[in-house]
């Protein structure tokens, strides 16, 4: 592990997720919902969760491609996995790990809305607004976070280090 400062220990990330849990089991009381999760980065975020929400959820996952091992956005978006059942009437959380340039929850959102959900919300554990290239707004967010970039808690960089715990800032020096 390169030099890496740590920007959310993993009580801080619990105790925020908790709350997220809280606001959409509220938000969605009496309803049932499914939570759409982001391949790879958002499976850590969301099963978490899933484990905070207190209504009936299901679990589904899209396969998105864009980064290529990068650490900067290539602007391009590629659906590699779809949904496996329609959204069509149901309540869809799409679930990211982190909010960007916003590309790819903006061709996401027309994915799914297409399939005429009866809800769609968005949210994400992270959001980089200073990066946004897209106008998307999340409407869970987790933590607001500056123009750095971040790995852990199901973040990679290179497929590296989505297993640590807590979320750290990766120095520009090892992004190369
Ligand atoms: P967007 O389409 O630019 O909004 O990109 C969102 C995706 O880029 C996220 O799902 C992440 O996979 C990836 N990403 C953006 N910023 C970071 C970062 O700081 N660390 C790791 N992945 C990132
Ligand atoms: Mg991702």
């Amino acid at each position: 592990m390169p030099e890496a400062e740590i920007l959310f220990t993993r009580d801080q990330i619990a105790k925020r997720v908790a709350e997220l849990g809280s606001q959409i089991s509220k938000d969605f009381a009496g309803q049932r919902i499914i939570l759409l999760g982001v391949l790879k980065g958002a499976t850590v975020f969301l099963s978490d969760l899933a484990r905070n929400i207190s209504v009936e959820a299901t679990f589904d996952f899209v396969g998105i491609s864009s980064y290529r091992d990068k650490s900067v956005s290539s602007g391009e978006v590629r659906l590699t996995k779809d949904v496996d059942e329609s959204m069509e009437g149901r309540n869809v959380i799409l679930v990211e790990d982190i909010l960007d340039t916003g590309l790819t929850i903006s061709y996401l959102t027309k994915i799914i809305s297409a399939h005429q959900p009866r809800a769609l919300r968005i949210c994400t554990l992270l959001d980089k607004p200073a990066r946004r290239q897209v106008p998307v707004r999340a409407d869970y967010i987790g933590f607001e976070i500056p123009d750095k970039f971040v790995v852990g808690y199901g973040m990679d960089y290179a497929e590296r280090y989505r297993n640590l715990e807590d979320i750290r800032i990766l120095s520009p020096e090892s992004l190369t």
